[in-house]
């Protein structure tokens, strides 16, 4: 039996990490093997574009080294990490994934879905995530919490503008793929967030 592949998108400081670990804990409790992972990232390699994407001090990459970094970065981990782990029949919390590179790469820096769309094939032939957990919230209040954090790093210098494009870009490609998105609203309170994870899971278990 194969894993689910469950990935968390939304903007900066949306609290995608304290989603993973709550999802994670959830599922490890119905005595599921879950695999904790993040992109861009997962391997050692894939880390070390990390560090070169998001980076303030090293030489920022053109909008089209950046889409294949992203790319490149992916491939490493789907081989050697999230298939793996899936064919293993782990379930799969990835903390971004091609969704977030059609909303920064294509609606954020204008680049076409066209483009994104031949090298999500390429990278991933059909391996598309089972679930996207979309959070949702206005970017001022995101960036506010990223802000809080400290550092803001390459992307988190981003205009105003920028976020916004990212978050209509997100919601475009839930509402166009209404099956495999959830969208939650992540402006609420922690409780309520969670009680709209679980409300996920629970579909999960009955689906199955
Ligand atoms: P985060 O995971 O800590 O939010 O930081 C990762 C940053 O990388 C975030 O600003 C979004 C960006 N990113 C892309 O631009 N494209 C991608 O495909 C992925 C996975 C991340």
């Amino acid at each position: 039996m194969t894993g689910r592949f469950i990935t968390i998108e939304g903007g900066e400081g949306a609290g995608k990490s304290t989603a993973q670990t709550f999802l994670a804990e959830k599922l490890t409790a119905q005595g599921i093997s879950v695999l904790q992972t993040r992109e861009p990232g997962g391997t050692p390699l894939a880390e070390a574009i990390r560090h070169n994407l998001l980076s303030v001090d090293e030489e920022a990459p053109v909008e089209m080294t950046e889409l294949l970094l992203v790319f490149a970065a992916r491939a490493q981990h789907l081989t050697k990490v999230i298939e793996p782990a899936l064919n293993q029949g782990q379930w799969v919390l990835c903390d971004r994934f091609t969704d977030a590179t059609y909303a920064y790469q294509g609606a954020g820096r204008g680049l076409s879905a066209e483009l994104i769309g031949k090298l999500e094939s390429l990278v991933q032939g059909g391996r598309v995530p089972d679930t996207v957990i979309l959070l949702d919230m206005p970017p001022e209040i995101g960036m506010a919490r990223a802000r809080a954090r400290g550092a803001l790093d390459r992307f988190e210098q981003e205009e105003q503008a920028f976020f916004e494009r990212v978050r209509q870009g997100y919601l475009d490609r839930a509402a166009r793929f209404p099956d495999r998105y959830i969208v939650v609203d992540a402006a609420q309170h922690l409780g309520g967030v969670q009680k709209s994870l679980e409300a996920v899971m629970k579909r999960w278990f009955t689906d199955a």
